[in-house]
């Protein structure tokens, strides 16, 4: 009897550890895809041009992807500045207002009337972009990490927590700031803040044989 307990054991063991790997084995390959993806982005980041560009018209074809996500969840109310064209990496700006926009979406609770506001607004060195929910809001503690990779409150599968620490960085390469100011129950304000011209090269021009270092 005792032996046939053990066996029975060893078998529910053995069943458990191949459970293991293969969940193991598994999360080893999202992993892998998720690093494929930083490396994919890391590389168009490099090569990616700083050039003029009208911030309004990003922020209006963004909208119209993110239309899907926000309908019936939110309305949108646009508070546009004057806004001179920013130098800047037009597609990675958009993929930062994506990310904010479907995030200020996705903290609507279901019972209450979403509304996003969109501020845009300018002085004589920068932009300024502001993205504005009525939604759950955050705790200090959730405040904190808020940008942290892989840091996410959303259900397993939902959300990868990359998106702000993906934006934050795509800030940062154009020497501006992602910043975020928020209270429970009432809602999230996430700033941009933008430098209008690009004091350093961007990565194109770095290595451009004209470049003061490359004539000596
Ligand atoms: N507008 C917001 N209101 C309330 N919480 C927010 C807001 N934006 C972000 N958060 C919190 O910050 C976390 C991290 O956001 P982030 O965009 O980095 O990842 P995610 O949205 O969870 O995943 P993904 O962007 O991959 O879909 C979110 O899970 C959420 O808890
Ligand atoms: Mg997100």
């Amino acid at each position: 009897m005792l032996e046939l307990k053990k066996k029975v054991n060893f078998a529910f063991i053995r069943n458990d550890v191949r459970n293991l790997v293969s969940e193991t084995q598994e999360g080893v390959e999202r992993v892998k895809t998720i690093i494929k993806d930083l490396k994919d982005y890391a590389r168009t980041n490099s090569s990616a041009s700083y050039l003029p560009s009208d911030i309004h018209l990003g922020l209006k074809s963004t909208l119209n992807i993110a239309n899907n996500q926000i309908k019936n969840r939110a309305t949108i109310h646009l508070d546009l500045g004057d806004l001179p064209l920013v130098e800047c990496a037009a597609s990675q700006i958009n993929q930062v207002l994506l990310n904010l926009i479907v995030n200020a979406a996705q903290s609507i609770p279901d019972e209450k009337e979403g509304l996003i506001t969109i501020r845009t607004s300018s002085d004589d060195a920068s932009v300024y972009i502001e993205v504005e929910d009525n939604g759950q809001g955050m705790s200090a503690d959730v405040l904190q990490k808020v940008f942290d990779p892989f840091f996410t409150t959303k259900d397993p599968g939902k959300g990868t927590g990359l998106g702000l620490s993906v934006s934050q960085k795509i800030i940062q390469d154009h020497a501006g700031s992602l910043t975020v100011v928020s209270t429970v129950g009432v809602g999230s304000i996430f700033k941009i803040s933008l430098p209008i011209t690009q004091t350093k090269s961007g990565p194109d021009k770095t290595h451009h044989p004209t470049a003061s270092s490359a004539q000596k």
